[in-house]
């Protein structure tokens, strides 16, 4: 099993997840900087017509922030970034945003809903590598055929749109064929999941909703609160919303006026990443999470975050190794 170099020295094996709005260059810095791999969708760099491309600032920003670190601080490097593509037919974006990260030669690529030998190899050609997103061994199978370097296990319990399976099951499966670099996704908020995720065979914790709760989040006041006071029993799993199974805060939901519990199924899917990506008004607040955030009792700085998770890592590891000495 190999890791490729450019993942091979985090602080933690731990991967920033993607978060649609909410991944912002101050969040992707900060986590960088905090030794574990930031990233954001390119999507959230939006410019109204006529402005600067936004995702080429961005990406200018946090190369020239995390090299100035890396100058001042070269005994802790900065971890690398990673940009998300959605590789789906309603992003007419995705060419014009390959193009600009080859130029910025982002060094890794998380790609989407869908698999694309063009997109592996334009980031291939900047020496960048790609981690694929999958709900199921299937879909993992086509993504390495397609030239996808490495993937993410998107399990049940994951927000944003969750896969259905039990963690282990997919890790477990994928692993019977795959040696590559392989994440795991899903309510990991805690250093003790990150060691029970390499546990199970997977080389990376890939956690989304624990860094809503986080200063740097471009999230309101209200989201990261929910997230700090909820826990697994207060998330639901629903179509309704984008046509895509995912998990919401119920909270939110109700909220909205609707009851949780109680959710209509959604018509097959309704999915758009283009331009006029937007949800009917009374859903706007309607808010994603996975089921780890029981794990999370505090809005924290995302550098606060990441020592406490290193702390419980390293317990965790201390637990287990006088439990089973080696
Ligand atoms: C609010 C929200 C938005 C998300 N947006 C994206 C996205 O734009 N692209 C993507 O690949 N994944 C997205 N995800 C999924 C995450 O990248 C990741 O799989 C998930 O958050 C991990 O599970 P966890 O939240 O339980 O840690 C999103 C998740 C959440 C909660």
């Amino acid at each position: 099993m190999t890791i490729p170099p450019v993942l091979s020295r985090l602080r933690l094996p731990v991967i920033g997840s993607p978060l649609f709005i909410i991944s912002n260059p101050d969040l992707v810095i900060a986590q960088c900087k905090a030794g574990v791999v930031g990233s954001f969708p390119a999507l959230n760099a939006r410019e109204k017509e006529g402005e600067p491309i936004e995702l080429e600032r961005w990406l200018t920003r946090i190369t020239e922030e995390l090299d100035r670190h890396n100058q001042a601080n070269p005994d802790q490097p900065a971890a690398p970034f990673a940009v998300n593509q959605i590789v789906h037919r309603s992003n007419a974006r995705l060419e014009r945003d390959v193009e600009i990260c080859v130029k910025h030669k982002v060094p890794v690529w998380i790609t989407s809903l869908g698999a694309q030998e063009w997109v592996n190899e334009a980031a291939h050609s900047v020496g960048g590598i790609t981690l694929h997103d999958v709900i199921n061994n299937r879909f993992a199978r086509k993504a390495i055929e397609k030239g996808a370097d490495g993937l993410i296990a998107v399990a049940a319990g994951a927000g944003g749109h969750a896969g259905a399976l039990s963690p282990m099951a997919l890790v477990q499966e994928i692993r019977e064929w795959f040696d590559g670099p392989l994440a795991l996704s899903g309510a990991i908020a805690t250093g003790d999941s990150i060691l029970a995720a390499q546990a199970m065979g997977a080389d990376f914790a890939y956690i989304g909703s624990a860094f809503i709760a986080t200063e740097e989040a471009n999230a309101v006041a209200g989201y990261k609160q929910m997230i700090a006071d909820s826990g697994a029993s207060d998330i639901v799993y629903s179509n309704l919303f984008t046509g895509v199974w995912g998990n919401y805060l119920k909270p939110s939901i109700a909220a909205a006026g609707m009851d949780p519990d109680n959710l209509e199924r959604s018509a097959p899917s309704t999915m758009d990443f283009g331009p006029n990506r937007q949800k009917p008004k009374s859903w706007k607040e309607i808010w994603g999470s996975g089921q780890g955030i029981g794990a999370v009792k505090e809005v924290v700085p995302a550098a606060v975050l990441v020592d406490r998770l290193e702390r419980e890592y390293r317990a965790a590891r201390d637990r287990l190794f006088r439990a089973v000495p080696a």
